[in-house]
């Protein structure tokens, strides 16, 4: 198991686990994460998915696709940590990552 530690401005951290090869987005979802919408399923046509991704973890991740950065496009207040959470699976490397939670998906 990789642990996540999803954090949101003004409330406490909450620290889960999940499976390799899951997404984050399936993890939050998996533990009532709400912030987390993911409308389409993971179909990458939504950005409701969307998080901030802290620079000295975004280096582990794999880089965005062309179609992860078009859809992006779409999200509330994206910055340059940002990423769809469907897009990104755990990985042993992973553990401990730390996702902050957008204040809003709408
Ligand atoms: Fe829709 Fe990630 S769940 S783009």
């Amino acid at each position: 198991m990789v642990k996540v530690i999803f954090r949101k401005e003004g409330a406490e951290d909450r620290i889960v686990e999940g499976d390799t090869g899951t997404s984050i987005m399936e993890v939050a979802l998996a533990n009532d994460i709400g912030e987390i919408l993911a409308d389409c399923g993971g179909a990458l046509s939504c950005a409701t998915c969307h998080v901030y991704v802290p620079a000295e973890w975004g280096g582990k991740l794999d880089h965005k696709s062309a179609e992860e950065e078009a859809m992006l496009e779409m999200a509330i207040d994206p910055d340059e940590r940002s990423r769809l959470s469907c897009q990104i699976p755990l990985n042993a490397e992973l553990d401990g990552l730390e996702i902050i939670l957008p204040q809003s998906q709408l």
